[in-house]
């Protein structure tokens, strides 16, 4: 199993990934370009981890334990001792095929690769590789540390052995691993981006407003979060993205995205994260 653990990219989603590594033990590097944005890393995870302190759900020993095994560094060098790396960089194609090349020339041929993609093809991924055997899907939901699920992404050419090492991995972070095949979305966004797309169509059309359609799904299907809150919650670019990359790749109309959305986008409306999606954030 794998002890030393890299991942790439400390936004939102590498953080947690870095957190819930530490928290199981794993030494960790987590790699940015980004100086301030491993600034904001380190404090996040300490704010994250002090809240589950503060819960009783991890003892406070192990708060500073985990943070203590994370190392924070700009030079991607730091990761060639990992024998897995998790990658969690923007969603462009582009960019993580360059970043798994590079990874491939850096690391030991025994290193997996990883990525936290939302929809980027994994198949494609490894063929940026020499080791396509050893690259998987690994794809962590937002707050990481809260969620339960691992969504883990077989590529054409990934091997049994590969899966099997991140199954038991992800069961080792206290996560439920469910093993799925590489088509556009996978299993989680195929099925939750026609929703919120559909819950966006809702609003554009005038069907009702965004507090009604998410009353209806919260109170009517016991969905922790409303379609549209969620959607803020997720980043609207990221969700336009996403069903952008299920509309080329099915090619079917019915994941056309909403015009609404793509105005939001365009508008800097991205949610959450802009102070400003369907609703508005301080
Ligand atoms: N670390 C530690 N604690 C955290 C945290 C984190 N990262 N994030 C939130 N919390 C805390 C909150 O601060 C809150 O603490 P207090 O009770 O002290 O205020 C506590 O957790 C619970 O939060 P809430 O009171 O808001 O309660 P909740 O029961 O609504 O739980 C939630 C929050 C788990 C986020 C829940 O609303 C939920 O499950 N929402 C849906 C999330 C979801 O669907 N995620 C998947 C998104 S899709 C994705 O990630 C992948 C993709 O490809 C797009």
């Amino acid at each position: 199993m794998a002890s030393r653990v890299a991942v790439i990219g400390a936004g939102t989603m590498g953080n947690g990934i870095a957190q819930v590594l530490g928290q199981g033990g794993h030494t960790v590097v987590l790699s940015d370009i980004d100086a301030a944005a491993l600034e904001r890393a380190r404090a996040q995870i300490d704010r994250s981890l002090g809240k589950l302190a503060e819960k009783g759900r991890i003892a406070a020993a192990d708060r500073t334990a985990a943070l203590s095994r994370i190392e924070f560094t700009r030079d991607l060098a730091d990761v060639t001792a990992a024998d897995l790396v998790v990658e969690a960089v923007v969603e462009k194609l582009d960019v993580k095929r360059e970043l798994f090349a590079e990874l491939d020339r850096i690391t030991k041929p025994a290193t997996i690769l990883a990525s936290n993609t939302s929809s980027i093809s994994i198949t494609r991924l490894g063929a940026a590789t020499r080791r396509p055997g050893k690259v998987i899907g690994m794809h962590f939901m937002n707050p990481v540390p809260l969620m339960a699920l691992v969504e883990v992404i077989r590529g054409q050419a990934t091997s049994d052995e590969t899966t099997r090492t991140v199954m038991d991995l992800s069961r080792s972070l206290g996560k439920t691993p469910v093993e799925v095949n590489d088509f556009p979305g996978f299993v989680s966004n195929r099925v939750l981006m026609p929703m919120i797309n559909e819950a966006i169509f809702a609003v554009y059309e005038g069907v009702a407003k965004p507090e009604a359609i998410d009353e209806v799904m919260k109170l009517g299907m016991n969905h922790p979060m409303g379609p549209l809150t969620l959607a803020d919650f997720i980043g609207l670019d990221v969700c336009l993205a996403i069903l952008e990359v299920l509309h080329d790749g099915l090619g079917d109309p019915k994941y056309r995205p909403c015009p609404l959305l793509k105005r939001m986008v365009d508008a800097g409306w991205l949610g959450r994260k802009s102070g400003r999606g369907f609703y508005t954030y301080s």
